[in-house]
């Protein structure tokens, strides 16, 4: 069958290539799922990968299939397994266990080693192509009623346990009662954490460069939250009319923008970064002021990555109610469908050239 793979450590090398086609039985116990993939989303982590600043292919392979962002379909089950069955729409999560604690429990996103194992990303691969098994463990299921939201679920995921780390996190402050929010980057995980924040009744304010009106301006007022462009209204202007932020979601790709959001949460609040940023960009920064203003702030900073299975059950959630809540209006990310797998190539292009592609995703099979 076919896949769409790279050669890591060697740029540009994205390419069609032919693999055989797994079976239940790769999975022991009779714990396997054969999903017929459907759809599959790529984002800035494909385009790194492709430029050969990130992901290794699985021991023993040169190739690296892409893809981890996943939507199919069920096309056989072992013989115990019970979640889900033939028929039902499914993504999967990407992080595959370790071998410390914190991946014994289910819980890979957090392994405290130092590799990790990521479908599409890392020593794993992933699910451009058009079938692949898995065990029950790491599938997911999607209600038929969403499947328009098809490739969404992945990084919704991210968004999903980002946020629900600040909140555990907070926990510290025994009372703490957020009320207002600033997402960085109107990208998939900006518009996405920017639903999650809404659905928990905060005031959102979602901040990108553009001006609006345009594409991110529409979906984030059809969220009833309000966008802001940096170009009309600079960071500290807006925390003058505001006050301070008691959370900020960091989601632009930018380091500097990351640190940046240091200098403007308020007291007891806490910034959350989720950006992926491959390259080594150096910043200078106010170091001083951020030092003095945090110890006397009690102020928090929050690495997340990845998710596991109960942030894709809640982000799945918050989808749901979303859609129900915004009609129409998440669909509004799946900008740029590319037709069939051999397309590859167009996929790659519209992920480095189109600045406006909020999100590209390759169109595999019909149900
Ligand atoms: C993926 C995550 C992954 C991260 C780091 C992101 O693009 O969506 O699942 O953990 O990259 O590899
Ligand atoms: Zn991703």
């Amino acid at each position: 069958m076919k896949a769409v793979a790279v050669t890591p450590g060697t740029p540009h090398s994205v390419h069609l290539t032919d693999i055989e086609k797994p079976t239940l039985d790769q999975v022991d116990d009779g714990l396997g799922v054969l999903v017929k993939v459907l759809k599959v989303g790529v984002d800035a982590t494909d385009r790194e990968i492709n430029d050969a600043l990130y992901g290794n292919a699985p021991t023993g392979d040169k190739h690296l299939v892409i893809g981890h962002e996943s939507f199919g379909i069920v096309e056989a089950v072992g013989p115990n397994v019970k979640r889900v069955k033939p028929g039902d729409f499914v993504t999967a999560t990407v992080r595959r266990p370790g071998g410390s604690i914190y991946d014994l429990i289910g819980t890979n996103d957090m392994t405290s080693e130092e590799t990790y194992y990521e479908r599409g990303i890392n020593l794993r691969h992933g699910f451009l192509t058009e079938y692949f098994v898995d065990e029950e463990e790491y599938i997911v299921r999607v209600p038929a009623g969403l499947k328009h939201l098809h490739v969404l679920m992945e990084p919704m995921s991210c968004a999903a346990k980002a946020i629900h780390q600040a909140y555990e996190a907070q926990r510290r402050m025994k009372v703490w009662r957020p009320k207002l929010a600033y997402v960085q980057g109107a990208g998939q995980i900006g518009l996405l954490a920017t639903l999650v924040l809404k659905l928990q009744g905060l005031e959102v304010f979602t901040i990108a460069r553009g001006e609006g009106p345009n594409l991110k301006s529409e979906i984030v007022e059809g969220m009833e939250a309000t966008y802001v462009s940096t170009k009309q209204t600079p960071l500290a202007d807006l925390v003058k009319q505001t006050g301070k932020p008691d959370l900020i979601v960091d989601a632009t790709g930018s380091s500097r923008l990351a640190f940046e959001a240091m200098e403007h949460v308020g007291h007891n609040g806490v910034v959350v970064w989720t950006g992926i940023t491959g390259g080594d960009k150096k910043t200078e920064i106010p170091s001083d002021n951020i030092n003095l203003d945090w110890v006397l702030g009690n102020k928090l900073l929050l690495g997340s990555v990845n998710a596991n299975r109960t942030h894709f059950e809640s982000g799945i959630r918050d989808l749901a109610l979303g859609d129900m809540m915004y009609p129409g209006v998440l669909a509004k990310i799946l900008t740029n469908p590319v037709d069939g797998l051999d397309n590859y190539a167009e996929m790659m292009r519209l992920l480095v050239e189109d600045d406006d592609a909020l999100k590209v995703f390759v169109n595999v099979a019909d149900e």
